[in-house]
């Protein structure tokens, strides 16, 4: 049986009160807390950087799994990884040397991960599998929350999953393969069908106001 893992981006979360909405969601049977940091560069939003992380961090012993959308990257990844970060994934395209920056996170003690836009192609990862814990796909445009999953992700999501397969069959290791926005209660079943076991949601989640009530029900639908 699959590990589903929820992920709740604290990108919808009130910000005026993020501790007490990180403790909770947590609370309500969230796994992973998704970080979302954006610098009005690469994409164009702009949130939170590793003093938030730093911040954060003492609230809860769940993995922060901090996805940058930041360009450059380097200089980022020390200052997260002391942040406490647990995960970092990057988008290639934010990287000169997409090797030496996956080698810059596992030196600093997090695991490792590369983003995948919607129109970026698979093949990064042909000669890195060696370096990753994760690969993320996005099903959104990075940049905001609340946006429509896009269905071509889902045959991008069965590609992926065919050539994580391959790789735990020859080297016994595992890869998570996550997915991030427009998740929802009435997809997540879809989503993992093609392949996903780690699910951000964003609004889905922090837009309702009984948090484990929401996660239970994306639970249920990841059981059928
Ligand atoms: C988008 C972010 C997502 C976003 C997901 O750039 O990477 O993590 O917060 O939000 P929802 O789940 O609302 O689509
Ligand atoms: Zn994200």
């Amino acid at each position: 049986m699959t590990d589903f893992r929820i992920a709740p981006s604290i990108l919808s979360a009130n910000l005026a009160r993020l501790g007490e909405e990180v403790v909770n969601v947590v609370e309500a049977g969230a796994d992973l807390i998704h970080f979302d940091v954006m610098d009005h560069h690469y994409v164009p939003n702009l949130t939170f950087g590793p003093v938030v992380c730093e911040a954060i961090r003492p609230l809860t012993t769940a993995l922060i799994d901090v996805h940058l959308m930041v360009k450059p990257v380097d200089a980022m990844i020390p200052a997260f990884a002391k942040a406490g970060a647990n995960i970092i994934t990057f988008h290639p395209e934010a990287s000169e040397h997409i090797d030496r920056t996956l080698a810059l996170i596992r030196d600093h003690g997090c695991q490792a991960g590369l983003v995948f836009n919607p129109a970026t192609p698979l093949h990064y990862l042909d000669h890195v599998m060696d370096r990753l814990d994760m690969v993320l796909l996005m099903s959104v445009n990075p940049g905001f929350g609340g946006q429509s999953f896009i269905p071509e992700t889902l045959n991008k999501l069965r590609q992926a999953r065919t050539r994580i397969d391959r790789w735990r069959e020859q080297t016994g290791r595992n890869i998570w393969l996550e997915i991030d926005g427009g998740v929802k209660i009435d997809n997540i079943a879809e989503i993992a069908a093609a392949g996903a076991d780690t699910f951000v949601a964003g609004s889905a989640i922090y837009g309702t106001s009984d948090y484990r009530a929401t996660i239970a029900a994306m639970r249920a639908e990841l059981a059928k």
